[in-house]
């Protein structure tokens, strides 16, 4: 075999086309063999490329994005034993359990969005989606394995789409009503806001992280929800925020999804005047603190009419601040011992009266307000919610 291709070898070489065939087979060959180090070692473009001059940009690795964006918190291991001193422990990710869902797109989201009203920040304007999908599984693999039961009877999860779920709401807490006909709408980022909508449509607490349990489901209502989110946000005793006068009444007009939205939709009406309103919400994710953003549709119920609702905000009267941004304005005001809620609502809001939206056309008009908890309030915070859209 050897002695057979020596001969051939010295053909090849001492033809010119033999040669340059040969060079290329030779270089091909090299190649292939720089392919299959890049494959099988974890950071090779470095090493090949060590004696050039300019910079490789060569992506971090999970465990150095988690080091870099995580430790600090969550402890270099995942024990929730960081360096920075915080209000209340970060989680550690050794025990596993995880309270807004511990499946790998339920992180996801957690890390993307962040948790309102906790020091835990959202990075969906710091890291791409693909190295928060990397990190929401190496959290995971920090933590004992998971078995992931098949719950699907029983659990509807959130997912990349939106879900409507109506049925019989338990009570929010001591003291507190059941709501024996509700809503319960989630959004892809991991949301779900559970509306009455009885004898009045009103958007009772906001949660984060699973979905629902429910034991039928047929989608007729009156059997009972059990949500699984944590609520985030309480609003069950609040003031309406639509106000139509002291005699309006409101009644659930119907639910939609619409593209990636669950829509609600309902009337008030007052006397002969009657306002259509459809509502839907998401997370938000902000620089100063993670929350929600409701979107409200307002038209008068005939065409004819000309309408004048009043949004009005429950409690600004202990606001520590009002300030106006270029489309909203934001009333900051303390929540508890050192949280502040941070309320935008597009246009010009008046403490005392509220916002006046003349609905004069029968072209819809929409108000956005968003909702975000804040550990911080200083001057640095008051000029990036001004500059804040
Ligand atoms: C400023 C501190 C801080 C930083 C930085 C931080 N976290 Fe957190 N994180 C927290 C706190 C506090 C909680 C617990 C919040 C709670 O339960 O109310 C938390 C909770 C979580 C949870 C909770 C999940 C659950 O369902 O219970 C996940 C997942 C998480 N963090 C991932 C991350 C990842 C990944 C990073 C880095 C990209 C990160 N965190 C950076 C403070 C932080």
């Amino acid at each position: 075999m050897h002695r057979k291709m020596l001969p051939i070898l010295t053909v090849v070489l001492l033809t010119p086309l033999g040669t340059l065939l040969f060079w290329l087979l030779a270089m091909w060959g090299a190649h292939q063999l720089a392919g299959d180090r890049i494959a099988a070692t974890d950071r090779p473009i470095v090493a090949l490329r060590q004696r050039t001059t300019t910079p490789v940009v060569v992506p971090m690795s999970t465990r150095s994005l988690y080091v870099a964006y995580c430790a600090q918190c969550h402890g270099e291991t995942g024990d929730g034993q960081g360096t920075r001193e915080l209000d209340r422990p970060a989680r550690s990710f050794k025990d596993g359990g995880f309270s807004f869902g511990n499946t790998t797109e339920a992180l996801f989201r957690t890390i993307s969005n962040g948790i309102g009203g906790s020091p835990m920040p959202g990075y969906a304007d710091t890291l791409s989606a693909d190295e928060r999908r990397r990190l929401a599984g190496y959290v995971r693999e920090l933590g004992p394995d998971v078995i992931e039961v098949d719950a699907s009877a029983t659990i509807m999860r959130v997912t990349d789409r939106p879900r409507i779920v109506r049925g019989h709401l338990p009570s929010l807490g001591e003291g507190r009503p059941e709501h024996p006909r509700g809503i319960i709408t989630a959004s892809p980022d991991g949301m779900s806001f559970e509306y009455a909508a009885g004898d009045t449509v009103e958007l009772l607490a906001v949660r984060q992280g699973e979905f629902v349990e429910r034991t039928d489901w047929t989608d007729r209502g009156g059997s009972p929800l059990k949500p699984l989110g944590r609520v985030i946000h309480l609003l069950e005793s609040d003031d309406e925020l639509i106000d139509f006068g002291p005699d309006a009444r409101r009644r659930l007009t119907g639910t939609a999804i619409e593209s990636d939205r669950a829509v609600v939709r309902y009337r008030i009406m007052a006397g002969s005047q009657a306002l259509d309103v459809s509502e839907w919400a998401r997370a938000a994710s902000t620089p100063l603190g993670s929350g929600y953003m409701r979107m409200f549709t307002l038209q008068p119920a005939s065409p004819d009419t000309t309408l004048e609702p009043v949004i009005r905000l429950p409690d600004v009267s202990d606001a520590v601040a009002v300030l106006q941004s270029p489309d909203m304005t934001w009333i900051v005001s303390p929540l508890d011992e050192d949280r502040y809620l941070a309320r935008g609502i597009s246009g010009r809001y008046e403490p005392e009266s509220g916002l006046r939206v003349p609905l004069d056309s029968p072209d819809p008009t929409t108000i956005r307000l968003t909702t975000i908890f804040m550990s911080d309030w200083n001057n640095a915070v008051a000029t990036m919610l001004e500059e804040m859209k």
